[in-house]
């Protein structure tokens, strides 16, 4: 592939591409690397770092072993922000500059997160995780002191640097149909992106209708209680039926591919090809701390290899514009950021890559060859990071 020189302008997006001039004089140079735009993690749990790797799943037995007790500990606002600063610092490392995160479900340590991610200078929606039921007493808050406690987040971080606040219930199970009606109320009310899981686990699925009874399937559940819509984004999306895809379609959601968390949690494979044939947005995510790595790259090995179980291949360049343009679209139709080209952020990553590689080879080189470790440099709205 061939040198080029990106030029910054001081807005911090991206002024202009071009062919780099044989000497090129300039600021920065990273000779045996490839430039890239940052990863895009669509889905991944801030209060699930240190859990990372605990192996007891399937899903709802993991949940109550290894990540409520977790979660729990987020009540105290000094741990919150120990975690805060190792999760930003996992995301840089690993080269994600933009993601969809679920907090904890107390305010304190949501608020500690944003404080972290706006000095970081990281692209970030951010969701109080709403919850009042079926977990230990310590993770449940209530319709009303939710949404107060939403209202003042949304006040303080909405809107504020590269943020933005979601709605995030955590999925129907946790939450009373009070609950899912006041989050999709507060989502209209300010115009928010809403994210939640959707189809990860048979015995989910179950669970599910049997608390939710007289709705046809699961995605009804959502509908009806109003959070299915162009904001909104599900994950995992394994054991859904044509319809539900169908409506999905219609509703033009954005859909969160973590097939490293579902290979893990042994949830099953997500049809990839036929939710892009139907044209839905398609981002991935890491699901940390079900998913077993920050880096994207592990994940679009994953893709790969779920797409492979499933017959239905996939490339590594579809998988690579899916983990930075296609998960920035799958976060925001309107976004500007995931694409080295004018007008878009400058957030940029270096991976290190061996000599002579091109074309195809080099792209399989980045989504698959991944013993170097992190990345070698990223840039934030054009400014190189200090890692
Ligand atoms: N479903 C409800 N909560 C969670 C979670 O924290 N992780 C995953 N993978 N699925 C969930
Ligand atoms: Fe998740």
């Amino acid at each position: 592939m061939d040198d080029a020189l990106v030029t910054v302008g001081d807005d911090g997006r991206i002024a202009q591409v071009q062919p780099a001039p044989p000497a090129c004089p300039l600021p920065e140079t990273r000779p045996g690397c490839v430039l890239m735009p940052g990863f895009v993690d669509t889905h991944v749990h801030f209060p699930q770092t240190r859990i990372l790797g605990s192996a007891s799943g399937p899903l709802l037995p993991w949940l109550e072993r290894s990540v409520f007790p977790e979660e729990a500990r987020f009540a105290d606002r000094a741990y919150a922000e120990a975690v805060a600063e190792q999760f930003c610092a996992a995301l840089a490392r690993w080269g994600t500059t933009a993601a969809s995160i679920y907090s904890s479900s107390h305010p304190g340590a949501t608020d500690v997160l944003f404080a972290a991610l706006d000095r970081w200078g990281l692209r970030a929606q951010v969701g109080l995780t709403l919850m009042n039921q079926g977990a230990p007493e310590a993770l449940l808050l209530d319709t009303g002191p939710a949404m107060e406690a939403s209202e003042a987040l949304i006040e303080r971080w909405h809107g504020a640097g590269r943020l933005r606040f979601c709605v995030t219930p955590r999925f129907a199970l946790s939450c009373t149909p009070e609950l899912l009606r006041a989050a999709a109320r507060l989502a209209e009310r300010h115009a928010l992106p809403v994210q939640t899981h959707l189809s990860e686990n048979l015995d989910e699925l179950d669970a599910t209708a049997r608390a939710f009874p007289g709705h046809r399937d699961y995605l009804a559940v959502y509908e009806a209680h109003g959070l299915v819509g162009p904001r909104s984004l599900f994950a995992h999306c394994i054991h859904l039926s044509d319809g539900e895809w169908g409506r999905m379609a219609d509703a033009d959601v954005a859909v969160a591919h973590c097939p490293d968390s579902n290979f893990f949690l042994g949830s099953g494979c997500m049809p990839l090809a036929p939710a892009v044939a139907r044209g839905l947005r398609v981002g991935l995510g890491t699901d940390v701390g079900a998913g077993r790595a920050f880096s994207l790259r592990r994940v679009v090995a994953s893709a790969y290899d779920a797409a492979l179980v499933l017959r239905q291949p996939v490339s590594a360049e579809d998988l690579l514009w899916r983990a930075t343009r296609g998960g920035a679209l799958a976060l925001d139709p309107e976004a500007r950021f995931g694409c080295v080209a004018p007008g878009y952020d400058a957030d940029l990553i270096a991976i290190s890559m061996p000599e002579g590689l091109s074309g195809v080879a080099l792209l399989d080189a980045l989504a698959f060859r991944r013993d170097d470790g992190p990345v070698a440099a990223v840039w934030l709205q054009g400014r190189l990071l200090k890692t």
